[in-house]
């Protein structure tokens, strides 16, 4: 039986992390679908029989689509002080669920960590030092790339460029090497008036300390911008380092 641990009260920011997985494609059935057979098939051979701890699990659903597709693992632990689960993923025995933020992690013994889209938060917060914090072995990483197909205006993407992680930066400074990486596009079909909802809900990491000023100037650029349907990969990297 799946549990959860430690419920404390703790310094975060919550609103900001709320409307992750909800909004858009990225609450569509059809997106953890395939982030759930990415994890299930395509990463199997690091995934199967081992130890996992995902850092910023966020909503925990690519996990649960992973686990119906067949993936066996010995033990998944979960961390998010936004963690939202399925109580379905909860139940299951090999589930161990942390709503806290890594920072207020013991160490778990663990054979491969996943961040998927994350690290930066991790890496803002605690620098390289959150590999102290991390006993595994193999990382497995999905972040975004430096030329995003997102339909940004020439403002949001010098903030993009501006904050954007190099994570391969990350692997050298830390002394890791990569084993590994790979290039998935999950296929965003939508229209305008859904884009410019997500951009007013704020929906990505980006977006979340811009003020009403920038997201109106966001939003009238899409408006101007944009035809009414929107087609677009929604492009994120896996770089797996040791
Ligand atoms: C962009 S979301 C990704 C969620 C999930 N990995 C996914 O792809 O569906 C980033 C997540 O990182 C979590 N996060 C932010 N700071 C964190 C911290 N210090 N420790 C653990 N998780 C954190 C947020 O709460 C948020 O759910």
């Amino acid at each position: 039986m799946g549990r959860y641990f430690d419920m404390a009260t703790i310094a975060f920011n919550y609103k900001n992390h709320d409307s992750w997985g909800k909004i858009g494609w990225l609450g569509t059935s059809e997106y953890y679908e395939f982030w759930g057979s990415v994890f299930a098939k395509d990463l199997t051979d690091f995934f199967k029989g081992n130890v996992i701890l995902d850092i910023g699990a966020g909503n925990g659903r690519v996990w649960h689509e992973a686990l119906n597709l067949g993936l066996l693992v010995k033990q998944l632990h979960l961390i998010d002080p936004a963690l939202d689960v399925v109580p379905e993923l909860a139940l299951k025995s090999e589930i161990f669920l942390y709503k806290k933020t890594l920072e207020n992690l013991q160490s778990i013994h663990c054979d491969i960590i996943v961040f998927k889209q994350s690290i930066h938060h991790l890496h803002e917060r605690m620098g390289l030092g959150m590999f102290d914090a991390l006993p595994g072995k193999t990382f497995v990483n999905f972040s975004m790339p430096a030329n995003p197909d997102w339909p940004m205006s020439p403002e949001l993407k010098k903030k993009f460029e501006l904050s954007y992680l190099n994570v391969r930066d990350i692997v050298k400074n830390t002394g890791k090497k990569v084993k590994d990486s790979f290039l998935y596009s999950y296929p965003v079909e939508t229209n305008r008036i859904n884009w410019c909802l997500m951009l007013e809900q704020r929906f990505t990491s980006i977006l979340h300390d811009c003020d009403d000023d920038f997201i109106s100037r966001e939003v009238a650029w899409a408006n101007n911008n944009l035809p009414d349907t929107l087609g677009f990969f929604d492009h994120l990297e896996c770089v797996i380092f040791e």
